[in-house]
């Protein structure tokens, strides 16, 4: 699954304008800047596929991606959510947007859900772990850039999140711990979804 060509799919700004259900689905959700579109490039191999940036709100729409040779799979990348500096509305309508994806398709197998190892959940992260548990959606808490915090650190954030997460039926409890820049629990993270789609 991994080893061949991803491609870009589609780009929907609304709900409206989805692509028409097809294979499994995975989605990546979290706060603006957490690291989404960057994990996506880890994992298929490809520095560009999703667009990256270091300022917040770079993906503003649902970016949709194909894996290789019809494999029935696609990624998701979707806007941040929690980000204040961009105007009200928009952060109004992308939150709008997340949670009625997040609840309203059925061929969304999984979805991961990243949390900066360097802050933790926070309450805008809960409201999504809220949607997805009310929607029975099964998803992953993925800590990201593990590269910029001490070990210690990590193994508090990792069982604190994990605490939190025994409120949250319909949550892994597994956390995945990563990093886009060294590529540590890439191999963890792409075994997850090959268990996925049963190959
Ligand atoms: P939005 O689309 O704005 O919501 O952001 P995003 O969640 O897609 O984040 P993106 O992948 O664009 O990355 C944001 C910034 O974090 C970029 O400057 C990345 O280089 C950086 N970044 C992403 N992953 C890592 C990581 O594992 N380690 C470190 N140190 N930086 C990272
Ligand atoms: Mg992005």
């Amino acid at each position: 699954l991994f080893a061949g060509d991803w491609q870009f799919f589609w780009a929907a700004p609304s709900i409206e304008t989805l692509p028409a259900m097809a294979g499994i689905e995975v989605a990546f959700a979290g706060r603006s800047n957490v690291g989404k579109s960057s994990l996506i490039n880890a994992l298929t191999g490809r520095n560009a596929l999703a667009r990256t940036s270091h300022t917040p709100g770079r993906t503003q729409e649902l970016i949709f991606f194909e894996g290789p040779e019809n494999a029935g799979f696609r990624l998701v990348d979707m806007p941040g959510y929690g980000y204040a500096q961009a105007p009200k509305a928009k952060v109004a309508s992308w939150t709008a947007l997340i949670h009625q994806f997040l609840q309203g398709r059925s061929n969304l197998a999984r979805v991961y859900v990243l949390i900066d190892a360097r802050h933790g959940l926070k309450d805008v992260d809960l409201d999504v772990l809220n949607t997805l548990d009310k929607a029975a959606v099964s998803y992953q808490v993925v800590l990201t850039k593990a590269d910029q915090v001490k070990a210690s650190e990590l193994d508090q954030t990792v069982a604190a999140t994990a605490a939190a997460l025994t409120k949250h039926p319909a949550a892994f409890p597994e956390i995945l711990v990563t990093s886009s820049r060294t590529g540590a629990g890439m191999p963890q993270l792409r075994a997850a979804m090959v268990r996925l789609i049963g190959e």
